[in-house]
């Protein structure tokens, strides 16, 4: 009886929020469009969220209900999934999982409780392969509540494109090349669709740089000579030791948050941030310094974490789960990507309890790259090839190189259904996918 009076009046409360003006309304319609590359003399037909690419950032703060009507104008069948928000699981926008695709012409409204600041994205979690390749990505950032004083608040989506001679996309997903390889890497690196883009600064600015790797498959190891950086948040939360900015590894789904100031005397001068992540070094982006007096450098603290999981609940507690990650013959595309030799939906999956600490084990017996990631949920690294890692953050993505076991510690929060699979689409489309039953 008590009980429910509670929930009677906690519905009450949330709904007198709503009515304060809580809301946001935005309209995301996945359709055709058209985007320029610096290499054609032509516009590349791509797929957009609103006739753009990448899509709107979307942008509210933290306690904001945002509201997203989904009008699909593509010729074939979506769904939206918001790829770090732990939401109610009937958002999360995984078909056949939380939700019936969004078929051509149909529409769906995704509510979104957003409580946490960070940032997110999001894209398609049907025919993600293709899907995601065309151009449908997008970010999404939510502030704090209590607006912090950067210079400027810079949005940085990494992504990769196969283009052809032609100014087409290769039109070819899920080769038997990506299947057996790391995906599908492109030819042509963007930042927010554009090619080494610059960002131009002046001495003393304070900047908050996001930088989201939204590829299909290409691994970057970023890094940024010359400036003073640290990184203030992970994969959409903040970090509890803030820590060097060198070579960090962002696989697809990966975020970093930076807290990058200018220096006072650094007018005229150029930085690169560079991927370091194969033999060929590459210059994704460029900050340029205007040559001018220097601005005042705003003095703040940003947000470390506080429910940081501590490593000792999971100290004497075996291995839930493990999930051997491999290849094999079958499944739709006759090279199958599986979680203990099996291919989504005929999956091995796992239920497990709210509220109690949970270990899973990613045993990679490939020699190809797997960036697991798991809905709904943050977790910590524990440990990697039986070598304690004490990693000062939390993430919802993390790469398991080949023949590496990583063993992760979470504590489920969110009652559903939550997949978990590899970022790289060509392997999670392969089979590559799993669910994890939270009750
Ligand atoms: Cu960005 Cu299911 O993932
Ligand atoms: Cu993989």
């Amino acid at each position: 009886m008590f009980k429910s009076l509670l929930v009677i009046l906690l519905l009450m409360g949330s709904s007198i929020s709503a009515y304060a003006g809580n809301d946001k309304r935005v309209q995301l319609i996945p359709k055709a469009g058209a985007h320029q590359f610096p290499f054609f003399d032509y516009l590349t037909p791509v797929w957009s969220y609103n006739g753009k690419v990448p899509g709107p950032v979307l942008r509210v703060k933290a306690g904001t209900t945002l509201i997203v009507d989904v009008d699909n104008q593509l010729k074939e069948a979506t769904s939206v999934h918001w790829h770090g928000l732990r939401i109610d699981n009937t958002m999360d926008g995984v078909p056949g999982v939380t939700q019936d695709p969004i078929e051509p012409g149909e529409r769906f409204t995704y509510r979104l409780r957003l409580e946490e600041a960070g940032t997110f994205w999001y894209h398609p979690h049907l025919n993600a392969g293709e899907q995601l390749e065309r151009g449908l990505k997008g970010v999404l950032i939510v502030d704090e509540r209590k607006k912090l004083p950067w210079s400027q608040d810079v949005v940085w989506l990494l992504d990769d494109w196969r283009l052809r001679k032609d100014g087409t996309i290769y039109p070819h997903f899920n080769t038997r090349h990506d299947l057996m390889h790391d995906g599908r890497w492109g030819n042509a690196i963007t930042i927010n669709g554009k090619v080494k883009p610059t960002l131009v600064v002046s001495p003393g600015e304070r900047i908050r740089l996001r930088i989201i790797n939204g590829a299909n498959a290409r691994v970057f190891a970023g890094s940024l000579a010359g400036l003073p950086i640290q990184v203030i948040a992970v994969d959409g939360r903040p970090v509890s030791t803030f820590f060097a900015f060198d070579h960090f590894i962002l696989s697809p789904g990966n975020r970093v948050d930076l807290d990058i100031t200018i220096p006072k005397d650094a007018g005229g001068r150029i930085y690169q941030l560079e991927d370091k992540f194969t033999r060929r070094t590459r210059i994704l982006g460029k900050i340029k310094v205007k040559n001018e007096k220097p601005l005042k450098t705003p003095q703040f603290a940003p947000p470390k974490a506080r429910g940081f999981i501590p490593a000792d609940i999971f100290e004497e507690l075996p291995v839930t789960k493990t999930w051997d990650l491999n290849a094999l013959r079958g499944g739709r595309y006759g090279i199958g990507w599986a979680m203990n030799r099996r291919l989504w939906p005929e999956a091995d999956k796992a239920t497990f309890k709210i509220g109690q600490p949970i270990k899973i084990r990613f045993a990679n017996s490939s020699t190809r790259l797997h960036p697991m990631h798991i809905h709904g949920a943050f977790f910590r690294v524990l440990e990697v090839n039986g070598q304690p890692e004490v990693e000062p953050f939390t993430r919802d993505t993390v790469l398991v190189g080949p023949r590496e076991s990583i063993v992760i510690g979470l504590i489920p929060e969110h009652e559903g259904i939550w997949v978990a699979h590899c970022h790289i689409q060509s392997h999670a489309d392969a089979g590559m996918m799993t669910s994890i039953k939270v009750d």
